[in-house]
């Protein structure tokens, strides 16, 4: 009796143990780092919902080749790319401050368009920012 008790304690223990190193549902997320200057970065369009039609218009225009049109991850490029460029409909998403994700949308990652050039307007860049936070509404 105590030998097989033991033997079942032993099993559970195990498959417990195993389980841990098996990712969930995005639970293999890694929050990327940010320089501090962009963490504190504030968004001055916060909440400008004018800005929407430009947020969205400029994704499209930029962003949709890889990160697809609802920013799954699926653009037609992303294919044939050996980094996916992710989802930005995550829960995780939402970790990040504004000045995060206007560093990752057009500083942080590499083998992308310039997009400090191609989006010169501040006031556009922070319209991307403000449509990429709706993505995973
Ligand atoms: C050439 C393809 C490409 C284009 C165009 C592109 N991205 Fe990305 N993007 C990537 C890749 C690849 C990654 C992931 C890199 C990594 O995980 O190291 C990424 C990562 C990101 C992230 C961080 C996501 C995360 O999970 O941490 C954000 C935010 C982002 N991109 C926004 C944008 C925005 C906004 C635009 C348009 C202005 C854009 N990207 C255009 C390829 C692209």
């Amino acid at each position: 009796m105590k030998k097989n008790f033991i033997l079942i304690l032993g099993f559970s223990v195990i498959l417990t143990v195993s389980m841990s190193f098996i990712p969930g549902d995005n639970q293999d997320y890694k929050k990327k780092e940010v320089p501090k200057e962009f963490v504190e970065k504030e968004n001055p369009y916060k909440g400008d919902e004018s800005l929407k039609m430009i947020g969205l218009r400029n994704f499209n225009r930029h962003c949709v080749s890889c990160h697809g049109k609802k920013g799954k991850g699926d653009g037609v490029m992303a294919k044939n790319m050996k980094v996916s460029p992710g989802d930005l409909t995550l829960p995780e998403m939402d970790q990040y401050t504004d000045g995060e994700i206007y560093y990752l949308s057009f500083i942080g990652i590499e083998n992308r368009p310039d997009f400090l050039k191609l989006i010169p307007s501040e006031e556009d860049k922070w319209a991307v920012v403000n449509f990429v936070r709706t993505l995973n509404d």
